[in-house]
């Protein structure tokens, strides 16, 4: 109301300084009241009923020690209030006047007392020579706290600053011109065009606030990818580069043959207590394995066969038939590769083997050569999927996660196509330094740990598990001697968590993650 009533009688306000706000009595010098002034501009701007130019000033104000001065007088001044006057009263000596306004301000004050000529020697103690003094600090300072600056000018300025007794700001101030929609009146311009407005005509007079066509638009909401799917997304990509074909992994279900005895895991293996794996009550028992082959796994457990001992520990049937929920992906790869194995099985194929077609190397190893047609094929397959563990769970560890798994069925393959098979794939994923070390597996030999350096944190870290399949899984299933497969499995939550800098997978994962942070989440590329 101050901005336009001055306005409607100056037609411009050259300098928002000389304004005095309401319930003051000097103009509003301080910056404290340019910030007032300055909201009161942009409101009135916003409705286009002012414009306005910002200049830029450097003010003064007082610093904590200027304060004091401003209000006790400076250092000198101090000094000459205590002393009692030439001639009358006993002189004070420098201790008493220490004790009187303190160390300091008595070192400060007595010198320039001395210089200024208002206090004198008298015996040992100290007198004032005159009866009235011009402070002129204080007056300065008083100067400087109203109005930001001084008259005297820039040396006295300089020398107050050298003193720290003021120190300096960048301020602002306005010049202020009428706008377009210029009127003494602070109504609110209307926003809506309402029916009443029409009915009573009263939208003939009415102020309108203009559209803003520069505002930013409210964001649309729509769906968006978790950050794990983001993930998922790219390592799906890595392996079909590499040629890999994805397998089914929809059965989250598994009995205890596919997920543990196929593998060759002794049925008294630790993984398959209560506590490390989810048993499911009903039902209870799983569909029976083909006969054949069930009769061969059991006995390479039992009795051994294919040159190897086996576990010589008695064979539960209940073991093998519990329905549990899957501990790993190995569990689907393992029904992929029984199915791969089928014409070597001499079975006749099934449509199945095409799900294999593009997985399938075309230089298939020993093409060419004179063997007979064992019926295997090549095949490079992979998942990512949803795995369950009976986990004490904590920052780094929940009780489902998901696998990434690789698996590679040829002749003749070595460890070195394994590490090598990982170093592209890891490299792929951005971690260019991997280190093996060798590990154990009941389904794998030789097996080995994955590491990769990680520079943020400074050190190696585990990313994955690997080895080559042992011929009590592969030879049970009907696979030529020569046939090798191996694979390597890696968590899709680790690699995900180092991507987007969260060390508590809750954040990720469960009812504690936000859903801002999904949609906002941003897209990787490894
Ligand atoms: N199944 C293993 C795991 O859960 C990973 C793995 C897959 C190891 C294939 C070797 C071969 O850690």
């Amino acid at each position: 109301k101050l901005i336009l009533d001055t306005l409607e009688s100056q037609s411009s306000i050259k300098d928002t300084r000389s304004l005095v706000l309401p319930d003051q009595s000097a103009p509003a010098t301080s910056s404290e009241d340019q910030i007032v002034i300055l909201g009161a501009l942009n409101s009135l701007l916003s409705r286009e009923m002012i414009k306005y130019e910002t200049n830029e000033v450097l003010t003064h104000i007082p610093t904590p020690e200027g304060a004091l001065i401003l209000k006790d007088g400076s250092h000198e001044a101090r000094v000459w209030q205590v002393l009692p006057i030439k001639g009358s009263g006993t002189p004070m000596t420098p201790i008493q006047l220490k004790k009187e306004i303190g160390d300091e301000t008595a070192k400060v004050g007595q010198g320039r007392a001395f210089k200024n000529g208002w206090i004198g020697k008298e015996g040992d103690g100290l007198v004032k020579l005159t009866s009235e003094i011009r402070d002129t600090t204080q007056i300065d300072l008083q100067e400087i706290a109203s109005t930001g600056t001084l008259k005297a000018g820039e040396k006295v300025l300089a020398d107050l600053r050298k003193r720290k007794l003021v120190s300096q700001k960048k301020g602002q101030w306005f010049t202020v011109h009428k706008g377009p929609q210029f009127s003494t009146s602070t109504a609110k311009p209307e926003t809506d065009l309402t029916v009443d407005m029409l009915t009573s005509g009263s939208w003939k007079t009415s102020t309108y606030k203009k559209y803003n066509f520069e505002a930013e638009g409210i964001p649309t909401s729509g769906g968006a990818l978790h950050p794990l799917l983001k993930v998922r997304e790219e390592i799906r990509n890595i392996f079909l580069e590499m040629g890999f074909a994805e397998m089914p992994t929809s059965s989250f279900v598994e009995s205890g043959f596919w997920c543990f005895d196929a593998l060759f895991v002794p049925q008294q293996h630790p993984a398959r207590d209560l506590q490390d794996t989810f048993y499911i009550s009903d039902p209870k028992e799983a569909l029976p394995p083909n006969p054949d082959y069930y009769k061969r796994v059991s006995t390479i457990h039992e009795f051994g066969g294919y040159g190897s001992a086996g576990y010589r520990a008695p064979w539960s049937h209940e073991e093998s038939s519990k329905l549990l929920l899957r501990t790993h992906t190995t569990a689907s790869s393992a029904h992929m590769l029984y199915k791969l194995a089928a014409k070597c099985r001499g079975e006749k194929s099934e449509d199945d083997s095409e799900e294999f077609a593009h997985g399938v190397d075309s230089t298939e190893a020993g093409a060419g050569t004179e063997r007979a047609d064992d019926g295997f094929r090549p095949a490079k397959l992979f998942s990512i999927d949803r795995v369950f563990r009976n986990e004490t769970m904590d920052a780094t560890h929940l009780a489902e996660f998901h696998q990434v798994e690789g698996v590679v069925a040829d002749r003749n393959l070595t460890l070195a196509d394994l590490i090598g098979f990982m170093r592209v794939f890891f490299q792929k994923m951005g971690i260019e330094k991997v280190r093996f070390k060798p590990a154990y597996n009941p389904y794998t030999e030789p097996s080995l740990e994955i590491f990769a350096f990680h520079p943020m944190l400074d050190r190696w870290v585990e990313v994955g598990n690997s080895g080559m399949f042992r011929p009590e899984m592969l030879e049970p299933m009907g696979f030529p001697k020569d046939v090798r497969v191996h694979g390597w499995g890696l968590s899709l939550e680790r690699p995900t968590m180092i991507r987007y800098g969260i060390n508590n997978i809750r954040t990720l994962v469960g009812h504690k993650v936000s859903l801002d942070g999904i949609e906002n989440s941003p897209a990787v590329m490894f």
